[in-house]
């Protein structure tokens, strides 16, 4: 179809599992519109012609009702809208929901570069490199201004917001390099604020990961060197001397809060946690916790995040029998099923 495909490409490659779907109901979509298009430009030429005034005294005459040419373009607009909408939601459902087994890689944007940390803790700017034939999910939050994810040859893109985590997700069989641009106006430098994704075989990736330099970020603390350095051993800790909600095994848990709701410990309510603590308390517990707000950087409060994510409900039986800590054992029992 394109001649010229390195000098003059009209399309991007489709380098993810979702890039067929997308490009089918793309294509589906231009189809309908080119095909409308045409037919309305064919018929109003045709018309200008068959029903042109043909003398000067000539007057219209009354037009008669044609009922059934009315319901049909009613009605077959209609399917074809209503097949764009059901096709639609369908691929928007498959692209939004990570796949249960994706491997979970961070991302924080800032003016002009993207960092990324890997599952292992290993870093990189500006370009990832990630393995083939994995669901890789993207959990990204933007330091400054509103920044977007954008690899056109996977078809997915999100914008990354300053003050909360968005989430990404795609999947490649394909090894190659790919580029990644930043499609949200961010300031001087938007158009240079480009990297790319590298998909490597997974033996390839494991080996390159092993070769690189163990933390590329400097001197980075981790998120447990920050939680003694921070103080929040002293009230969340797992005994029964605890002041404040045990975090051991909390991640993904339902949390029971003082005004009856409930919450998920996701990345986002791990966050507001942190920031800003007197928005939600948890049942059976003050509100004595100080805000973080301004005390830690982005990549911190990542950090501190992926530690208590980290700290599993392993090797903790007998302090969840505390009478401290009942509340959250209760939140966090009996309703294993449902968390998603
Ligand atoms: Cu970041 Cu545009």
């Amino acid at each position: 179809m394109n001649p010229w495909p390195d000098q003059f490409p009209l399309f991007p490659e489709a380098a993810s599992t979702v890039a067929g779907e997308v490009d089918a109901i793309y294509f589906f979509g231009l189809a309908v519109a080119a095909f409308f298009s045409l037919l309305i430009a064919v018929l109003v030429l045709w018309f200008a012609v068959r029903y042109r005034r043909r003398s000067e005294d000539e007057i219209g005459r009354p037009e008669k009702a044609a009922v059934l040419l009315e319901i049909g373009w009613s009605v077959i607009p209609l399917l074809i809208l209503m097949v764009m909408f059901a096709w639609g939601a369908k691929v928007f459902y498959h692209v939004r929901r990570p796949p249960e087994n994706a491997l979970e890689y961070y991302v924080t944007a800032k003016q002009w570069m993207w960092k990324f940390q890997h599952p292992d803790g290993n870093r990189e700017i500006n370009h990832l490199h990630v393995p083939a034939g994995q669901a890789i999910k993207l959990i990204m939050t933007s330091e400054d201004v509103i920044h977007s994810f954008f690899v056109p040859e996977f078809r997915v893109k999100q914008d990354v917001l300053p003050g909360r985590y968005t989430y990404l997700w795609f999947q490649s069989d394909r090894p190659g390099r790919y580029t990644l641009f930043c499609n949200e106006y961010c300031g001087a430098e938007h158009s240079l604020m480009i990297g790319s994704v590298t998909v490597m075989e997974p033996g390839d990736y494991e080996a390159w990961l092993s070769a690189k330099e163990p933390v590329a970020g400097g001197q980075q603390l981790t998120g447990e060197e920050l939680f003694s350095l921070q103080v929040c051993d002293t009230c969340h800790k797992p005994d029964s001397a605890a002041r404040a909600p045990m975090l051991w095994g909390l991640y993904g848990e339902e949390v029971a809060m003082a005004d009856g709701s409930v919450a998920i410990a996701d990345e986002d309510y791990l966050r507001e946690s942190i920031l800003n603590p007197g928005a939600r308390i948890v049942k059976g517990y003050d509100a004595i916790m100080p805000t973080y707000a301004g005390r830690l950087s982005e990549d911190e409060l990542l950090q501190l995040i992926l530690y208590i994510k980290s700290i599993g409900p392993e090797g903790d039986a007998e302090v969840a029998a505390a009478p401290a800590a009942e509340t959250e054992a209760d939140a966090g029992s009996g309703d294993e099923g449902s968390t998603p």
